[in-house]
């Protein structure tokens, strides 16, 4: 139990874990917080020294707006570092915020989340924590984690100094590409945990820019399995709408069309409803396995298959969109030129964890094509840590089975037999058609997995169309 050293207010937060989360929910919480100093430790030292570049196209996550929050507070109150101990001892209160994946071996290999690095936290804050210490679950994890991590910080307090400790579960609902909109005004905030003055130091820190009313506070079990179940709600909802996309094509309805008919329904909502390639991500279908492996370790078997579903979806509709493409091109795609325009799993993020980008390329490369990827913000570097079975083509060869980066549309196009859209960036929606067609081996192709592409203005250039849940024309 905690007792009467338990600070006035928070000062000092450490938040282990320099991610796609820890980074811009520190960067936010440092400017709404100016009298907090807050400190972002990582034991990835390339990670922390982009953190700290003076060049700030090196910060390691891509969101819109990030780069302005960090040249504001970045060395006022913002600060990274690789130093995990120090930076743990001088807390009031820790976020860990690291990666919890799927586990690849032993029990619940493929299931079960791997908890490895959130103990190694836990072991790291029992052993360099001072005094009193909120312990604040910021990471995605399996309901009653908290009690792993409570019984590996209370296994370590009996030593000569005198430790305490909280634990609070305060789960992170940003989305990518949105990631400081999302920080700043979020929908909730959701607080689980058992010690009230704990819940309320920590709501303190959000009330200096979230209103109360939007703050919600459950025990500890609700927190976890809620954060869980959110993002198994959101990707059923990219199942259920991709699922529908191929009704649409079978029978001559177009699934925007259908979105916008069932989601002016107050009670089904308009957001999240656009069909797609598949959700990718590193998130929507790790957090589902893990809910599955909840669901039969309580015995839900039924329960567990159903969600499971949503995963066995995605999988099939990645597969569809990939056969329908080689199925277009005359049934063989050996040595045909495909361009990607996309290689992030959505817009405005350089993440391609999970992208659908890498189950397409890989199976068009299976089959022999050669493509031309194009991405904004990806890097060539990382699109060869993706696609590793398959050959980088330095000289543009164009031999088949192999890739090649390019930065620019127009040079990718050329001799193209198709063009393949996968994420929705902005840049891809004024593309000049007229010219493209121009450049491209025809009869060609422009498959539009996102429905973002100007349909008539294509089709006037004499490229064949496809797009996704448009069974308008093809029928
Ligand atoms: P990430 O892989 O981008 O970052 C995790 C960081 O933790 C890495 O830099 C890693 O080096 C560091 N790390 C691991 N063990 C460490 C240790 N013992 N000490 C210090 N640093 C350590 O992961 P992420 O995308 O930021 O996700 C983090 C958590 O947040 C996950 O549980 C994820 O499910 C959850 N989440 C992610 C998102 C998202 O959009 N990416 C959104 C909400 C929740
Ligand atoms: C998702 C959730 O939206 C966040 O609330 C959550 O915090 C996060 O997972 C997490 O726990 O990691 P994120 O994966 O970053 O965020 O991005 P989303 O906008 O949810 O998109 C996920 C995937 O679904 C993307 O591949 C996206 O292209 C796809 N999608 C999304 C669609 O195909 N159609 C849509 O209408 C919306």
């Amino acid at each position: 139990m905690i007792e009467n050293n338990i600070p006035k207010s928070v000062k000092n937060i450490c938040c282990i874990g320099a991610g796609y989360v820890g980074g811009p929910t520190m960067a936010v919480i440092a400017d709404r917080c100016p009298s907090v100093k807050v400190t972002v430790v990582d034991i990835n030292k390339e990670r922390i020294d982009n953190w700290n570049s003076n060049d700030l196209s090196r910060l390691p996550v891509f969101e819109p707006g990030l780069d302005k929050i960090i040249e504001r507070v970045r060395n006022k109150n913002l600060f990274f570092s690789t130093c995990v101990g120090q930076k743990i001892s001088e807390a009031d209160l820790i976020f860990i915020s690291v990666n919890t994946p799927t586990k690849t071996k032993g029990i619940g290999a493929g299931q079960a989340s791997d908890l490895r690095w959130v103990e190694s936290c836990a072991r790291n804050v029992a052993e360099f924590a001072k005094g009193f210490t909120i312990v604040v679950e910021k990471s995605t994890l399996p309901v009653r984690t908290a009690s792993v991590i409570k019984s590996i910080l209370s296994s370590t307090t009996s030593n000569s100094e005198k430790k305490n400790f909280a634990i609070l579960s305060n789960p992170e609902f940003l989305a990518e590409g949105t990631a400081v909109n999302d920080l700043e005004k979020p929908d909730r905030v959701l607080i689980g945990g058992e010690d009230h003055q704990a819940i309320n130091l920590l709501e303190e820190i959000y009330l200096n820019w979230v209103p109360s009313n939007k703050i919600i506070k459950t025990n500890l079990w609700s927190s976890e399995l809620s954060k869980l179940v959110a993002n198994a709600f959101l990707a059923q909802r990219i199942s259920s709408v991709n699922s529908i996309s191929a009704l649409s094509e079978a029978t001559g309805a177009d699934v925007r069309e259908v979105s916008r008919a069932i989601g002016l329904d107050t009670r089904i909502g308009e957001k999240f409803l656009n069909a797609g390639p598949g959700f990718g991500g590193s998130c929507f279908k790790k957090d589902i396995l893990n809910l599955v492996y909840l669901c039969n370790y309580f015995g839900l078997h039924e329960v567990a298959e159903y969600w499971n579903q949503v995963i066995f979806l995605n999988n099939w509709h990645q597969e569809r969109i990939y056969k329908l493409i080689v199925k277009k091109l005359f049934g063989t795609i050996i040595g045909k030129k495909i361009t990607i325009l996309g290689f992030a799993f959505k817009a405005n993020t350089n993440d391609t964890r999970e992208s659908p980008a890498i189950s397409l390329c890989n199976n068009l490369l299976e089959e022999g094509a050669i493509l031309s990827i194009h991405d904004p913000k990806v890097s060539k570097e990382q699109i060869k840590k993706d696609l590793p079975k398959f050959s980088y083509d330095m000289e543009k060869l164009n031999t088949s089975g192999t890739w090649h980066f390019s930065g620019n549309i127009m040079d990718s196009v050329k001799g193209a037999d198709a063009v393949l859209l996968i994420t929705e960036w902005d840049e891809y929606k004024d593309i000049d058609w007229k010219a493209i067609s121009c450049y491209m081996r025809k009869p060609a192709w422009v498959f539009d997995t996102r429905s973002i592409l100007p349909r008539e203005l294509i089709r006037k250039t004499g490229l064949n169309l496809w797009t996704i849940g448009d069974g308008y024309y093809q029928n």
